[in-house]
């Protein structure tokens, strides 16, 4: 019998210590957040993709009165992107969260169907994708490459 370990590494920022670029990323997540459709949970997340152009594509949860219907906001924006066909790779990835009593201080961490979706994303490209996970608080995490928010990705 083998122990075998693995080791996921990420950073944690406060949101002034990062770049006017890495901020621009989060404040789109959050523009995207208000947007958000969440009459079920009211629980609103926000995710803004960036392109190796500089463009932004953002996505937010939409909900469904048949729950299993709704989708989560880091799926619409990678299955928006996806949708495009487009040849820019996506560098950077800012995801955001809040309840309806705006006192939502976790950093919000994508349920395992996304990122396995944006693992095949990054998959298909040249480069790991940066992660900025953020928390209403103004703490930052960040991480590159999904290996470290899913070491034991599917693939075959
Ligand atoms: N949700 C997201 O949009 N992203 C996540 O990473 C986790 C959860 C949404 C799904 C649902 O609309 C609401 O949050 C509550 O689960």
């Amino acid at each position: 019998m083998n122990k075998i370990e693995i080791t996921v590494e990420y950073f944690e920022y406060q949101f002034e210590e990062l770049s006017n670029e890495e901020q621009e990323l989060i404040q789109q997540s959050k523009l995207a957040r208000e947007k958000a459709y969440a009459p079920n949970s009211n629980f609103k997340v926000g995710a803004a993709l960036k392109l190796d152009n500089g463009q932004f594509i953002l996505g937010n949860n939409q909900e469904n009165i048949a729950s299993p219907s709704g989708l989560c906001a880091e799926r619409v924006a990678l299955f928006h992107y996806g949708s495009m066909n487009l040849k820019n790779e996506i560098t950077a990835i800012a995801v955001c969260a809040n309840n309806q009593t705006n006192d939502y201080y976790e950093i919000i961490k994508p349920c395992g169907g996304c990122l396995q979706v944006l693992v095949e994303y990054e998959t298909k490209q040249t480069r790991a994708i940066d992660i900025y996970l953020y928390s209403n608080d103004g703490r930052v995490w960040k991480t590159s490459g999904v290996k470290n928010l899913l070491p034991l990705m599917f693939k075959f």
